[in-house]
């Protein structure tokens, strides 16, 4: 199977928001195998909680929202640069910071780790760009929850997991939350639109058990996944 494995930038740092290296060493172990079993695989990480800090600094020193998305973007390759350490010799030894670098490099044998790429989008835009460019089936999409819920689950205990959601039930869902820099929303409205004009499907499983990534890859049907409609 082709994919896009996008990995929440909240998954790489721990509670006291700092980079989290066990959990990259995992993530890399977890990537040689989906890679091992054959499968082609490209690798998307967010900028997490550096991505914060350093827009949270940016907008004291009154920068605007192209300079603050910049600001995440540099927080991006951070993360990238950290996986691609983590991957050794397996991986392509730079982040790819454009479509075109993906495209060049992509029959070599190498993984390839992509951050941000442009102001205006998260990292999840980046990973249905990917996917749609390398003609991917789905992008897995590895979050700190378990998948799309009707309502914020940390407020409403009875909040329910949707096993499967459509990208227009969906696009509700994310329609009234804010899309300022560093506070994309769990996928947003740039990303839907691309998954949604190449029918590539987005499974969100929760990374925080990176395991989990394997079983969404050999087809266990786990947290939530966006289908077309
Ligand atoms: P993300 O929002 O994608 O990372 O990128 P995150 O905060 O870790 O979120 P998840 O958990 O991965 O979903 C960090 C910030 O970098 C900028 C945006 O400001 C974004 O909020 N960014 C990222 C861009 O401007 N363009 C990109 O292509 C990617």
């Amino acid at each position: 199977m082709k994919l896009v494995l996008k990995i929440g930038g909240s998954l790489l740092f721990d509670r006291r928001k700092r980079l989290y290296t066990t959990r990259f060493e995992q993530f890399a172990q977890v990537i040689g195998k989906i890679a091992t079993q054959g499968h082609k695989l490209v690798v998307v990480v967010g900028g997490g909680a550096l991505a914060k800090s350093l827009i949270n600094r940016g907008v004291r020193l009154n920068a605007g929202r192209d300079a603050l998305d910049r600001l995440g973007i540099a927080s991006t390759w951070v993360c990238a640069q950290l996986m691609i350490a983590a991957l050794g010799d397996r991986a392509y030894p730079t982040p790819m910071f454009s479509e075109e670098q993906v495209l060049e490099h992509l029959a070599g044998t190498r993984l390839l780790v992509v951050g941000g790429l442009q102001p205006g989008q998260s990292t999840n835009a980046v990973a249905a760009r990917i996917a749609e460019l390398t003609e991917s089936e789905v992008v897995v999409n590895a979050t700190d929850v378990d998948g799309v819920y009707d309502q914020d689950p940390d407020r409403f205990p009875q909040a329910k997991r949707f096993e499967s959601i459509t990208v227009s039930q969906l696009r509700q869902i994310i329609s009234s939350l804010s899309d300022k820099p560093g506070e994309y929303p769990l996928f947003d409205k740039n990303a839907l639109n691309i998954v949604q004009r190449s029918g590539i499907e987005v499974w969100f499983v929760n990374g925080t058990n990176p395991d989990n990534i394997l079983d969404a890859v050999s087809h266990q049907h786990i947290g939530t996944r966006l289908v077309s409609g």
